[in-house]
């Protein structure tokens, strides 16, 4: 994954990369560092850890120059340590990369460069030696980077940053890359966060492309070296609002502001994305087969989708995008519908750009605007759940489910949506002493089990992947009715069984007898049993059992005093397949 920035201007440019990277964190949070240049003069600063603490202790500011680039990691290629964190420089101090991504060939390129001592394991330091070589063989910029993309296998965003020329060359295929129009500045980050705060303009790297940026300005190239004109995008987004001290972490935040989101996006389906969910009602209406593609908590909120749409009478299936192209079955009667927070996602992005042609139609919906998936499909709903920081996503999967109860609202299913901000807010204001009270009972537990029926399957998969991420619990959600099939033989005295129950009369309740009868510990989320307050309404029980999820992955994890925002070994988006 990693997070990449880049700056060029008359400012001092430790302070704004820094502003960057910090923006970038969700992208990897391993080890971080920043490199300037000023008259010739190399400032390298990088050390392992969170940005804020490697600032604390390395002062990132006191890097001084006007030009400089700068890297968040998250560890492909070689341990977490400083030697491996970037930004990675070569031996003649004449370039320096950033990379986010992963040489695939490295091994084969390492093998031409027999000469050449690497310090850190990375495939990045041996793409930064790969391209001088080709410099010092006297190709032009234009050349050496056309020759770099053509035997370069694998992913890349790469700033290389030319220390005799004061020049930045940036370098897109795969992982995301923009840049950002100041005034006699520009900006480099792996996505619009990184210089949001500086400007609004921004144009998007596709892939194969390259831009020279140099104190006359930038240029665009293809992947032939042909310079090409770019569309500058203006964008506006939601502003991230700072995390007060009512809330200890961003994810508690980030779940009280649910309403708030639900009720956002409920504004903009009635008025500005109205023609959109029209577009999307009419595209479903006509197509054979719906395929929805995502991958973690967004495919639950799709197979959330599939439940609601199949109900309805359409043949729609969610498949995990690292598993599309060998289990979705496409044709030109089938619409693809990519479903991401991030829209991001390396795994979705690698699903949808081989069928792009070959389907109905390939329609998006994410949180993050202007974001890759988003500019590769024809129509694009936007969730509006605004900056999500906490690794764990919630209030977007929230709005993502919002999104396809209103669908199902506008194709026929009746539904009341009417209440649901103020039931929302309600939910989470009157269980917190009841989720203290079963966040206590399970938070030494090894394994947790979670069944669920119908809407209740996508939750049960959903609360169990909070209670991995999150709580540092095993967990497994499933159907209800897969139970007997095998899994029962692990429910021994006092092994925890969360049940979702929707209906007064549920047929899971015959499940729970099953576990009951075998001295589980049964933990009932329903309007109608057990101790949570839950407003009734089969459809919109899977939002509602969700949010009661999430509030108590997240006390169990505080009680075990887990870093809640940050999980070990994961980043908010997955820009590596
Ligand atoms: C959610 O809590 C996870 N962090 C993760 O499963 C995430 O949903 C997944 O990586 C997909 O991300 P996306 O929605 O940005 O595509």
């Amino acid at each position: 994954m990693c997070g990449i920035t880049g700056y060029l201007g008359y400012k001092q440019a430790a302070p704004i990369l820094l502003e960057g990277l910090k923006k970038l964190e969700y992208r990897g949070y391993d080890s971080a560092g920043i490199a300037t240049l000023e008259n010739h003069q190399i400032n390298i600063k990088k050390g392992v850890g969170a940005i804020s603490k490697i600032d604390a202790k390395l002062q990132f500011s006191k890097l001084h120059g006007t030009i400089g680039i700068g890297h968040t990691r998250w560890a492909t290629h070689g341990k977490v340590n400083q030697i491996n964190a970037h930004p990675h420089l070569t031996q003649s101090k004449n370039l320096i990369i950033v990379h986010n991504g992963i040489i695939e060939n490295f091994e084969e390129l390492k093998n031409k460069l027999n000469s050449v001592n690497l310090i850190s394991d990375t495939d990045s330091e041996i793409a930064l030696y790969y391209f001088e070589n080709k410099l010092n063989k006297g190709l032009t910029i234009k050349e050496a980077i056309k020759e770099f993309l053509k035997e370069v296998k694998g992913t890349l965003a790469i700033l290389f940053l030319n220390t005799q020329t004061n020049e930045i060359y940036a370098i897109k295929r795969d992982s995301p890359l923009a840049l950002g129009i100041g005034t006699n500045e520009i900006f480099l980050g792996s996505d619009i966060y990184a210089f949001s705060k500086f400007t609004h303009k921004a144009i998007f790297f596709e892939d194969n492309e390259f831009a020279i940026i140099s104190n006359k300005g930038f240029r665009f190239y293809n992947q032939n070296g042909l310079e090409i004109i770019k569309k500058i995008t203006k964008f506006n987004w939601v502003k991230e609002e700072k995390k007060n001290k009512n809330f200890e972490h961003y994810m508690l935040k980030e779940i009280y502001e649910e309403p708030k989101c639900i009720e956002r996006l409920s504004i903009s389906l009635n008025s500005d994305q109205k023609n959109k969910i029209q577009n999307l009602k009419n595209l479903i209406l006509n197509s054979k087969k719906i395929l929805f593609v995502a991958a973690g908590t967004s495919y639950h909120a799709s197979l959330y989708a599939t439940y609601l749409l199949t109900r309805l009478g359409f043949d729609a299936r969610a498949i995990i995008a690292s598993e599309f192209s060998n289990i979705g079955l496409v044709d030109k009667e089938t619409l693809i519908i990519a479903v991401s927070q991030s829209g991001e996602t390396m795994d979705v992005l690698d699903a949808i750009k081989p069928v792009k042609n070959s389907c109905y139609s390939l329609v998006s919906i994410v949180n993050v605007p202007h974001s890759s998936i988003e500019r590769l499909c024809f129509l694009n709903i936007n969730i509006l759940a605004g900056q999500e920081i906490a690794v764990a996503s919630t209030k977007t999967y929230s709005n993502e489910l919002y999104l396809f109860l209103k669908l199902s609202q506008e194709l026929g299913m009746k539904i009341n949506l009417e209440k649901i901000f103020d039931n929302v807010k309600e939910l989470i204001e009157n269980n917190s002493s009841q989720i203290k009270k079963v966040a206590q009972l399970l938070k030494n537990k090894k394994d947790i089990y979670i069944i669920g029926k119908g809407s209740g399957y996508a939750v049960a998969r959903e609360i169990s992947l909070k209670l991995k991420e999150v709580s540092y619990i095993h967990a497994e959600g499933m159907m209800s009715g897969e139970l007997k099939h095998g899994t029962l033989a692990l429910i021994e005295n006092k092994t925890p069984v969360i049940i979702l129950i929707s209906e007064k009369h549920d047929p899971i309740l015959s499940n729970l007898k099953e576990v009951e009868s075998r001295n589980a510990q049964a933990i009932l989320i329903s309007p109608y049993y057990g101790d949570f307050k839950i407003p009734e309404g089969k459809e919109t029980f899977a939002l509602y059992a969700s949010i009661l999820g999430f509030l108590l992955t997240y006390e169990i994890a505080k009680l075990k005093n887990l870093p809640i925002d940050k999980p070990r070994n994961l980043a908010k988006v997955v820009t590596v397949k």
